[in-house]
């Protein structure tokens, strides 16, 4: 799942995180929970790695556009939540610089954002 990542890192992320209530991550909602980004993007639940493959900012202040891809509340780049891949580069003054989007998405080809898997208790999502 984690081909690149070392066998402490994948130790790490593999620790259950508490979200909250189910109730409250309403479609087109994202919210942070350790280190992930959690939303709802269609009524599917995700959980990615919450640190843009850009410039780092925090994917948790993030929102869902109409194609149900996380956008990165800094440059505008789009993440499919399924795969952890950028599908849009970072826009603005970014999109101008040649080759920078092309880049950062092939970047996401080999180094996708983590993914885990939410699941629900009680009314309480957690991610694993
Ligand atoms: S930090 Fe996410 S697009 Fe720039």
């Amino acid at each position: 799942m984690y081909p690149i990542i070392s066998q402490r890192k994948r130790e790490w992320m593999s620790k259950e995180v508490e979200v909250g209530s189910a109730s409250e991550l309403t479609p087109g909602t994202v919210k942070g929970a350790g280190q992930f980004a959690v939303g709802n993007a269609d009524d599917e639940l995700f959980a990615v790695t919450r640190r843009c493959r850009h410039l780092y900012a925090d994917l948790a202040n993030g929102s869902i556009d109409e194609d149900a891809c996380l956008v990165c509340p800094w440059h505008g780049a789009k993440y499919d939540t399924r795969t952890g891949r950028m599908t849009r580069g970072p826009q603005g003054i970014f999109a101008k610089i040649p080759g920078l989007g092309m880049a950062v998405k092939a970047l996401t080809l080999v180094l996708p954002l983590g993914r885990g898997r939410v699941v629900e208790r009680d009314g309480t999502l957690y991610v694993e």
